[in-house]
């Protein structure tokens, strides 16, 4: 165990800090310029990326997708550092965050072209991945790039893989962070390893307390689930791990009319070696058993029954107190057909003071009869649509670890539209049961 550090969690506020450089003849996303107002803000990033600079523990950040622990992904001990912290075996990679294209084409280029190559050399990013850089970028999609010759990144990176993922985040905090750094940020989603991934400062906390000495408060994450990543490198090119982006929207981008499905949502065990060596981990998941109804069951079971709680109670050990959550979706009532006592009047919400907020009812769980209480129920809608689902999800797994349930049931929604294959893809692997 590394020694026990103090945390210190350090809240950005929302005032402006930086813009993509909007001079003639630039280039979208060349430069990002972070504000020189000298804002409360911006001091506290400087401060960060100071550390960043001189520490080898990595800063807990938000991104728009889940908050991230990043380290100077030019800096071995640095990023040995977020190893150690996250608890994570080394040979998944981590992806590589720039601050702007003028950043990525730095890592890109070979060191003795960085020192002083003739310019009008070719162009180093890909041009397969040119289309998406323009429609996705900035925001969660990572590109796996060719490492080049006497690479700057340091090989912990990659874990020995010829290739790299970069993305550009949309969050200003984290571009800003990066910037300041002036050097890439390497960064894996902020949980413990196998936990649910962190969509506010406070799960950051949950899982780092005293591993980690800063975490940046930017409030909750908007996308919910972490970036797609994408292979163009191969061919047909592939999807290696579904996110913020759909494979509909990348498939509909020139040279990207093929792509394919690169993972495996349940079947991994036992098959060929994913190739996004992260997704054949055990992931995602909160310390109860999750029971996942896949879309198509859960419309036609419309919900759960008495017999579930009897399952329940009996393995759970001889009728002992049962605290059993539910998380909802498109068609499920609160409760989702559990007997149970009214809920309390009030549903206290958390994730509270960000833009996301998500709420738990209580009430008292009920035997069918006669009717006495054997436990408690804690209900959360996380809502109809995709987006909306994948905003809520980690926040409402972690809130119902935290409520101590035994059990968590999930009412699945379709994975062919938006963000609802990540969704899907999260909830498989944090299932222990799937219902279809
Ligand atoms: O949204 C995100 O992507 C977040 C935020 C913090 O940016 N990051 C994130 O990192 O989810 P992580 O480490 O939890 O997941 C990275 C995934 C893993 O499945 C990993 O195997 C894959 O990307 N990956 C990274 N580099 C790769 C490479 N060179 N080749 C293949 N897969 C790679
Ligand atoms: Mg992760």
């Amino acid at each position: 165990m590394p020694p026990r550090v103090s945390t210190r969690v350090l809240k950005v506020g929302k005032d402006p800090l930086g813009q993509f450089r909007k001079a003639p003849g630039t280039e979208r996303l060349s430069t990002w310029d972070v504000s020189t107002d000298g804002s409360a803000s911006v001091k506290v990033l400087q401060e960060a990326a100071s550390y960043l600079q001189s520490k080898d523990l990595p800063v807990g950040f938000p991104t728009e997708t889940v908050y991230g622990l990043g380290a100077d992904a030019t800096r071995s001990a640095s990023v040995r550092g977020i190893y150690t912290a996250k608890g994570r075996p080394s040979d998944n990679p981590l992806i590589v965050h720039v601050s702007d294209l003028d950043m990525l084409r730095g890592l890109l280029a070979t060191q003795e072209a960085t020192n002083g190559a003739p310019s009008g050399q070719k162009d180093p990013i890909p041009d397969i991945y040119k289309p998406l850089i323009s429609r996705f970028w900035p925001g969660p999609l990572t590109m796996l790039m060719p490492v080049p010759s006497s690479p700057r990144l340091a090989p912990e990176v990659t874990a020995g893989l010829a290739c790299f993922g970069a993305r550009m985040p949309s969050s200003p905090l984290a571009l800003s962070l990066i910037k300041l750094t002036g050097a890439p940020l390497a960064a894996p989603s902020a949980n413990a390893s196998t936990r649910p991934s962190a969509t506010t400062a406070n799960d950051v906390l949950e899982d780092m307390n005293g591993r980690i000495e800063i975490i940046l408060d930017g409030g909750s994450c908007q996308v919910g689930v972490e970036s797609t990543v994408v292979d163009g490198l191969c061919d047909p090119p592939v999807v290696l791990r579904p996110g913020g982006v759909s494979l509909e929207e990348i498939r509909s981008c020139p040279g990207w009319e093929k792509v394919e499905k690169g993972y495996k949502d349940r079947s991994e065990v036992g098959k060929e070696a994913p190739r996004a060596p992260g997704m054949k981990y055990k992931h995602y998941s909160p310390r109860a058993s999750v029971i996942l109804f896949e879309p198509t069951y859960a419309a036609a079971r419309m919900g759960l029954s008495t017999s579930d709680i009897s399952n329940m109670r009996l393995i759970q050990k001889h009728g002992g107190y049962l605290a059993i959550g539910i998380i909802r979706t498109r068609r499920w009532r609160p409760a989702a057909g559990l007997p149970c006592g009214p809920f309390q009047s009030r549903g206290s919400s958390y994730a509270a003071d960000t833009e996301v907020e998500v709420h738990v009812q209580e009430a008292e769980l009920a035997d069918a009869a006669p009717n006495k209480a054997v436990g408690k129920l804690f209900d959360i809608n996380i809502g109809p649509d995709a987006k909306s689902a994948a905003q809520g999800l980690f926040s409402a797994l972690r809130e119902l670890d935290r409520r101590r349930v035994d059990f968590i049931f999930v009412e699945g929604i379709p994975d062919d539209v938006d963000v609802a294959a990540a969704v899907m893809n999260r909830l498989r692997k944090a299932a222990s049961e799937i219902r279809s």
